[in-house]
């Protein structure tokens, strides 16, 4: 017999998504964290993903500082940058949680737009938006990296709060004022409502 007529398809698939969930005995997730600049949208993504590793799960952290040093290191903050920044964000995101990873996104992604644009990208059905809803008051007070000194100062435009809008989200699957909870409760929340969607 030819070797040309044993063509087997299967080889040419690439692997699926429910192969790659059986694989890692978990359903990939994005848990979307909104929210100011200081709010506590890493701290709590790193927490969470602690918490989530130490049970067994595989996660991945995509955060603002992070890819807008590499992917997005062309992107400002104009309207159209920020909508750029989210969107090829939402597009790799998609590609972590299409490889049954959970995904934790710390963007300020300050209007509902943008939100609905990463949803939709991703899919409704694997995004889980969190309101870090830290009152702005608390953020300037950390001002963990200068920056709300400086945008007072009229040294930075455009910035999150002080001169740019940022519109809360509407129906978060969950809200969390860092001010008010410890690192420890916000993660109990957040794996109460993670677990039974990543549990295979
Ligand atoms: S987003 O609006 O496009 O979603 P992103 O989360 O990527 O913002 O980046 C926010 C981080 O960039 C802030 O935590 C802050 O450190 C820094 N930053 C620098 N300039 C600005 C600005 N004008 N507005 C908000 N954040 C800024």
């Amino acid at each position: 017999m030819e070797k040309t007529n044993h063509i087997y398809p299967i080889f040419d698939r690439m692997m699926t998504r429910t192969d790659k969930e059986e694989l890692l005995r978990q359903r990939g997730l994005m848990i979307w964290f909104t929210g100011l600049s200081g709010s506590g949208k890493s701290t709590v993504a790193i927490a969470l993903e602690r918490e989530l590793h130490r049970q067994g799960f595989l996660c991945r952290i995509l955060d603002g500082d992070n890819i807008r040093t590499g992917i997005n290191n062309n992107l400002g903050f104009s309207a159209a940058d920020r909508v750029e920044n989210i969107r090829r964000i939402a597009e790799v995101g998609k590609l972590f949680v299409d490889t049954g990873i959970i995904t934790l996104a710390a963007f300020i992604s300050p209007s509902n737009e943008m939100r609905q644009m990463a949803a939709s990208i991703i899919g409704e059905q694997d995004f889980v938006e969190v309101y870090i809803n830290t009152p702005i008051e608390t953020c300037e007070a950390r001002d963990v990296k200068g920056l709300y000194a400086k945008a007072r100062r009229g040294e930075i435009r455009d910035f999150t709060g002080v001169s740019a809008p940022f519109e809360a989200p509407e129906h978060p699957a969950l809200s969390l004022d860092t001010s008010v909870l410890s690192l420890e409760e916000s993660v109990n929340r957040l794996m109460e409502i993670i677990l039974p969607k990543i549990r295979k």
